[in-house]
């Protein structure tokens, strides 16, 4: 997919350039992502809503991959931002993104990350609970600055996904319940700050979502209740934001839609709701993260030792793991691989690729087909491009890869690899720390 092939030396090669040569020359592992093919997603999104003639804007979901780079492209592409932290959101105000098209989110955002936002005055705030709203609304007025805000809203609607990642359903930590009333009270109290201005409404009914029919129920749950904040508070949102959550395809046993299916789709309700209800059309904003991201990214590791329990299994052993891709250990998440060096031979043994991390749960990919592979060869793992690096972490004391955009032939380093040092760096001995 993207601009992935096998090359005239049987080498995979991704944005024209060589992995194999990636490989010797930033080390193992190695994230490497196609810029090009970000770029596709980014279109295909923005070219659904362009063919509608509707008003949007596509804000991608950071913490799927973040860092400079990658925010500066995703502004270069038009895409607004949505940030969950403050670090994502210092990461943004470095990176030299447009504030205006950041939007902030977060089911328990702190004081001092509000007071950034306001400063730095982001496009929106999408308020999760009345106490942010509270503590919001006091620190605007106190800054003497107004803030757009979006509600985020449980539509009661469970997308069929991991249970770890659906947040759409009445009982999940996110946003005001819409049954109960809590959302109609939370647009009362918006609507009554004085430097709060109530934008609309925001949704996200759970990720790597293969249907249509979540967000649609989610837009239909969402105009009853339109209707009646209509009739008691004269209010109609001007922004719907029906989250992210597109799929992806990491394995055959994923059948995503075309990107532009979901929206045209979302568009199509919308329209017909607004009309039932003789509404304005809202604009209309989503938040892809993985889809934008995820099969732009490639893991490349290095193949170390193997044990082979005759007619069991066949262990095969690389470089990183659950500490530079977490999903198969966190949501038994399936993946992809070949040989980078020898793309083009016929697979005929069957691996289980185990990460090097001290735990057994440590396996990538279970009952892999691949040529007969040894110390010498790359893997390259596909679709590691979301929530691969944005969820590595230093555990076994093992440093972070180091990431790569490549595009037309060339390799830009993004991040650089993390060194033994790097790990050290905030550590202090126990002789500073201790009275001698
Ligand atoms: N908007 C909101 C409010 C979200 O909570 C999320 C993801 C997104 C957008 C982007 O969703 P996406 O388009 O990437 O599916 N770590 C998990 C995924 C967690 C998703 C959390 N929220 C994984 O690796 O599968």
């Amino acid at each position: 997919h993207g601009t992935s092939r096998i090359n005239e030396f049987g080498h995979l090669e991704i944005g024209g350039v060589d992995t194999v040569q990636l490989a010797k020359q930033y080390g193992t592992p190695l994230f490497v992502y196609d810029m090009a093919l970000i770029k596709q997603r980014a279109k295909q999104f923005q070219d659904a809503f362009i063919d509608e003639g509707v008003p949007y804007q596509v804000a991608y979901a950071s913490k799927a991959f973040s860092c400079l780079a990658m925010f500066q492209l995703a502004s270069e592409l038009g895409l607004s931002l949505d940030v969950v932290s403050g670090g994502e959101l210092y990461t943004a105000i470095k990176a030299n993104v447009p504030m205006g098209r950041i939007h902030f989110h977060g089911n328990n955002k702190s004081i001092s990350e509000l007071e950034m936002a306001v400063e730095a005055k982001i496009g929106c705030v999408v308020v999760d609970n009345f106490y942010e709203l509270e503590q919001l609304s006091r620190i605007c007025l106190e800054k003497e600055t107004k803030m757009n805000v979006l509600l985020r809203i449980t539509p009661g609607v469970e997308a069929h996904t991991h249970d770890y990642i659906s947040t759409g359903q009445e009982d999940s930590k996110f946003g005001f319940d819409l049954e109960s009333g809590q959302a109609a009270e939370a647009i009362e109290r918006a609507l009554k700050a004085e430097k709060i201005e109530l934008l609309g409404i925001h949704s996200h009914i759970g990720s790597q979502i293969f249907e249509t029919t979540g967000f649609v129920m989610a837009v239909e749950k969402i105009y009853q209740y339109i209707n009646q904040w209509r009739e008691n508070y004269q209010y109609v949102p001007k922004v719907l934001n029906l989250g992210g959550g597109f799929g992806i395809r990491y394995t055959e046993e994923d059948a995503p839609l075309p990107v532009g299916n979901y929206i045209k789709e979302m568009i199509r309700v919308v329209k017909e709701k607004s009309a039932e209800s003789n509404m304005d059309l809202p604009e209309i904003w989503i938040e892809p993260g993985r889809s934008l991201v995820g099969d732009a990214g490639t893991t490349l590791y290095s193949i170390g030792s193997s044990k082979e329990l005759p007619a069991i299994r066949h262990y095969l052993s690389v470089d990183g793991g659950m500490s530079d891709n977490l999903r198969p250990a966190l949501y038994q998440a399936k993946y992809e691989a070949v040989l980078a060096n020898r793309a083009a031979e016929q697979t005929e043994e069957v691996y289980s690729i185990a990460g090097k991390c001290c735990e057994s749960g440590d396996m990538l990919i279970w009952d892999l087909p691949l040529p007969k592979a040894n110390h010498e060869d790359i893997l390259a793992v596909f679709c590691t491009g979301a929530y691969g690096y944005s969820m590595a972490n230093n555990y076994n004391r093992i440093p972070r890869p180091a990431v790569v955009f490549v595009e037309e032939g060339d390799a830009y380093v993004v991040i650089e690899r993390e060194s033994y040092a790097d790990l050290i760096r905030l550590d202090k001995p126990l002789v500073s720390v201790v009275k001698q």
